[in-house]
């Protein structure tokens, strides 16, 4: 089943909470929110606090992305604070089996990001143990980026090994999708897609995230 993610980077901060309300009467299925911290990624955008804020406005999947460098220590306040899925980088510090076990233990849905330079095989080693895994199609730090279409057979590798192994993993595409790109992330076996500026800065996002749910039957 295609997810449709709209990442919050692209919302107007200063109305989050409305803007979450928004993409849920747009058919969005989950909420993608992006934490930078200014050192694993060169840009800061907001930490556990306005997420517990947040989770008073919608009931969608918060869908955490973590470009942290320190994972393991902030992990426990984004799962109090009610995050869904939470993702972090497999470039990040510690060792990503007890990240996962963390991750679970608080309740939380695991998955792990590759950015652009990392191979796929590199998460083959956790895949049973992971939700899903975060294939990114653009450096991490900044929305509006091009989509990198290099990255597609990234996703075929981590669909295939995932198929081999009977595993019904979900499969995340993260920076430069749209309705342009979204039908290639599908092919290759992507099946959650996070579209920030596509989204937002559509005149009709219901349209838009309609057009990317349904990208591979057109
Ligand atoms: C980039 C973030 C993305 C970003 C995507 O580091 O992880 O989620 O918001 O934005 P677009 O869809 O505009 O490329
Ligand atoms: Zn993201």
């Amino acid at each position: 089943m295609i997810k449709i993610s709209p990442s919050i980077l692209s919302c107007d901060y200063a109305k989050m909470g409305e803007e979450f309300k928004r993409m849920k009467q747009c058919g969005a299925d989950w909420l993608h929110i992006d934490v930078m911290d200014g050192h694993f990624v060169p840009n800061i955008t907001l930490g556990a606090p306005l997420v517990k804020c947040l989770r008073k406005c919608s009931d969608l999947v918060f869908d955490v992305h973590l470009m942290i460098s320190d994972p393991q220590k902030y992990i426990p306040d984004f799962a109090k604070a009610g995050a869904d899925v939470i993702t972090f980088h497999l470039e990040s510090d510690g060792d990503p089996a007890k990240t996962i076990d963390l991750i679970r233990s608080l309740g939380c849905v695991p998955a792990i990001a590759l950015k652009p330079a990392t191979p796929a095989e590199k998460v083959f080693p956790y895949l049973d143990k992971l939700g899903m895994v975060l294939v990114m199609t653009v450096e991490p730090g900044f929305g509006g980026q091009s989509f990198m279409y290099d990255m597609m057979p990234k996703v075929e590798a981590v669909r295939k090994e995932a198929d081999s192994r009977g595993l019904s993993l979900d499969i995340q595409v993260d920076g430069g999708v749209n309705l342009q790109t979204a039908k290639t992330c599908i092919e290759a076996g992507a099946n959650v897609l996070v579209a920030g500026s596509a989204v937002f800065g559509s005149p009709d996002p219901k349209d838009t995230i309609l057009k990317l749910r349904t990208a591979a039957e057109r």
